[in-house]
Parts: C-alpha cells; sequence; structure tokens
C-alpha cells in the first residue's frame, strides 16, 4: 500500500501557474439602471417575432444532440457578410475566445505582446495569463494611435504579437487604412486588428489580409449585431493561417443556440444596419451637445461610445446612478484619469443622458 497524499490548499494554489495567480482579476461592479450605458451594447433589442421564430427552432431540435461539427453554414454566411471564403474565417463563443484561440496559436513564439495603452483590458490579461513579455505602447496625448512608436515597438521586437483594437475601447480613436499599412511594413509577427466596433467608423480592414498574411481580424456580434447575449464572435484571416490556428480551438464551441440565431439575426441584418445608423446619428449629436458643457475634454470617437474627461468625475458618476443611468468609470485605465465613457444609447436615453448631464454643470 502507498502513502497517503493530502494536499493542502496552500500546495493546490502553489501549482497554478505564476502568470495566473499574478493576475489582476478582470471585474465588472454588477450593478444595473434602467438607462444602461456602460458596457457598449446596442440599446435596441431584436424584434419578438423573430425571437420567437428561432425559439421555436429550438423547441423543435434535439438538445440531446451536438451541435454541427463544424458549423459550415454559419461559416459560409459569415465570410459572405464580410466578403472573403469560408476557410478564411474561424467561430467562437464571442471574440474574447478568439482572442484565446490566437494566444494559444502564436503566444510561446511571439514571446511577447505589443499592446497600446489603454485599450481593452482582455489583451493584457490574456498576455500576461500566457506569460508573455508585454510591451506597453501608451497613446499621444490626445489618445490617438503613436504609429512610429508602435513601428518602433515592431521593429525592436521581431515576430512579437502586434494587439491594434480599431476602433479603440474605451478611446474611441481609430487606426486609419494608411497607418496600418504604415505598421505592417515593419512589423514580422502576427497582427491583430480587434474591429470590434467597426460598424461604426473607421475602415474595414478585411480586403488588406490577401496582402499581410500575418493580419488577423476579429469582430463580434456583441456590439452592431445586437446580440451580445448570444456569445459570437469570429475571426477572419490567411485561409491556411485560419485552418492551422482552427486546430487548438474546442470541439463544439459553438452550441446550436447560437449558431441558429446567428443565422436569423443575418437574415435580418438590414435591421441591424438600421440601429447601427441611428447610433451613429445619436453618437454624433451627443458629441456635438457634450462639447457645449464645462468638461476638461470630451473625445472625438468612431464607436458607439464617447470618452470624456471631468474633474468632477466622482460626482457626476454618481449623479447619473442617481437619475438611474449607469455609464463606465474607466479612470483607472492608464493615462484616463477622471474619464467617464458613456454609450450610446436610444434616442429617448440619450436625451435623459443630455438632460442629467445638464443638470449637473447647472449645479456645479
Ligand atoms: C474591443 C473589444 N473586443 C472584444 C470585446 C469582447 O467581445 P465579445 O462579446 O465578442 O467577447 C469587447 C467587449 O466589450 C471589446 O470592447
Amino acid at each position: 500500500m502507498g502513502t497517503t497524499v493530502k494536499t493542502s490548499a496552500d500546495q493546490a494554489l502553489a501549482l497554478i501557474n505564476d502568470s495566473v495567480r499574478t493576475l489582476k482579476a478582470y471585474h465588472l461592479t454588477p450593478e444595473t439602471r434602467n438607462v444602461k450605458l456602460n458596457q457598449n451594447e446596442n440599446p435596441c433589442d431584436w424584434d419578438r417575432g423573430i425571437k420567437e421564430r428561432a425559439a421555436a427552432f429550438f423547441a423543435e431540435r434535439p438538445w440531446n444532440r451536438y451541435p454541427d461539427f463544424v458549423p459550415d453554414a454559419l461559416k459560409a454566411r459569415l465570410a459572405a457578410h464580410v466578403g472573403t471564403t469560408p476557410d478564411g474565417v474561424i467561430v467562437g463563443n464571442g471574440s474574447n475566445e478568439m482572442l484565446l484561440v490566437l494566444m494559444l496559436s502564436f503566444a510561446a513564439k511571439a514571446k511577447s505582446a505589443i499592446v497600446c495603452s489603454p485599450t481593452f483590458s482582455v489583451y493584457r490579461l490574456l498576455s500576461n495569463g500566457m506569460g508573455i513579455r508585454p510591451v506597453d505602447v501608451s497613446l499621444t496625448n490626445d489618445l490617438r494611435y503613436d504609429v512610429p512608436a508602435i513601428k518602433k515597438a515592431a521593429a525592436g521586437n521581431p515576430g512579437a504579437m502586434l494587439i491594434i483594437c480599431s476602433p479603440n475601447n474605451p478611446t474611441g480613436n481609430a487606426v486609419s487604412e494608411a497607418d496600418l499599412r504604415d505598421i505592417l511594413s515593419v512589423h514580422t509577427g502576427v497582427c491583430v486588428l480587434d474591429q470590434a466596433y467597426v460598424e461604426f467608423g473607421g475602415f474595414n480592414a478585411t480586403g488588406l489580409i490577401d496582402e499581410y498574411k500575418n493580419l488577423i481580424i476579429a469582430r463580434t456580434f456583441s456590439k452592431a449585431m445586437a446580440a451580445a447575449g448570444m456569445r459570437l464572435g469570429y475571426m477572419i484571416g490567411d485561409p491556411e493561417v485560419i485552418t492551422e490556428i482552427n486546430k487548438i480551438k474546442l470541439p463544439y464551441n459553438i452550441n446550436f443556440f447560437t449558431e441558429h440565431a446567428a443565422s436569423t439575426i443575418l437574415d435580418n441584418a438590414a435591421m441591424a444596419q438600421k440601429s447601427v445608423d441611428m447610433i451613429i446619428k445619436e453618437r454624433d449629436l451627443l458629441y456635438d451637445y457634450l462639447k457645449t458643457l464645462q468638461f476638461d475634454n470630451v473625445y472625438p470617437s468612431t464607436a458607439n461610445f464617447i470618452l470624456i474627461r471631468t474633474k468632477h468625475k466622482q460626482k457626476l458618476f454618481q449623479h447619473l446612478k442617481d437619475s438611474d443611468i449607469l455609464v463606465r468609470d474607466v479612470s483607472s485605465y492608464p493615462m484616463l484619469e477622471n474619464c467617464l465613457r458613456f454609450s450610446i444609447g436610444t434616442p429617448d436615453e440619450n436625451k435623459l443622458l443630455q438632460k442629467s448631464l445638464k443638470l449637473f454643470f447647472d449645479r456645479v
């Protein structure tokens, strides 16, 4: 008989990779208000009739059977949607899962990740968790991409993974085609372009993939397509590259609810486009209005949110909550002291936001 081993909690914790144990957990305070402008969601839900038709399919479809091994039909529809071929598309449970698949595919060889700052915090979470060396490149003081600094980092870290978010969350700035080409002309590693918000502005980079085989574009149904709860993300890249990274993606990562609902959404893409048109119009109106108030800064945005800076940040955040409006406090990000991010809501929600802001600035 061998000796019985009992592992203590401390010993079990010590087994976890240091790169994971030292992570600061991704955190979102679970708060809600009637006017929810804190997560850059599309404020327009899908039509009830469309949802009911999808629900009727779920009722008929056997739940005891696996979904498609490869969701070929969905991939073909997504490829047609973005103007590429199905073998150049990989789908996942939100674009967050796609970012993880990228890390699993490239991190060990890349050894370092060039990430602009401030940006979407999941890039840093994943690259730190994978134990690869972070190379930070700050945005310029007016929160734009610092192209010479990105090129310098790329040239100094050959083979590094470069992650660019365009339009960038939480600042709203975007990289231009000329700047991206300029960066890609010196970058030898994989370049991940997260275009979660591209339907609201910035340029669609899918046309560059033929030319730059190291470019991979991440997209999502969580923003313009109004389906954050459904969890569908996808990446577009060179078919040979996508075929390889597809090997590390878990089988059956797309459940049949998502697969079917995504097709339904694509059938009704014109409806999503209507809401995108409304959001763009509302964003521009809100931007003009915000510029009339006493903010320290209102940053131009090509996305479905606007970043502002005010020395009254804490008071304003609370005032908005007291008015039943939840926005995002992003002041803990680098360079974003005193900043709040307002997602664009429906016209009625944006009016309520404007009314509440006016009341606040009339009083301070
Ligand atoms: C830039 C960016 N990329 C990716 C995501 C995550 O998207 P998904 O819901 O597809 O995982 C977000 C979510 O806010 C985001 O802002």
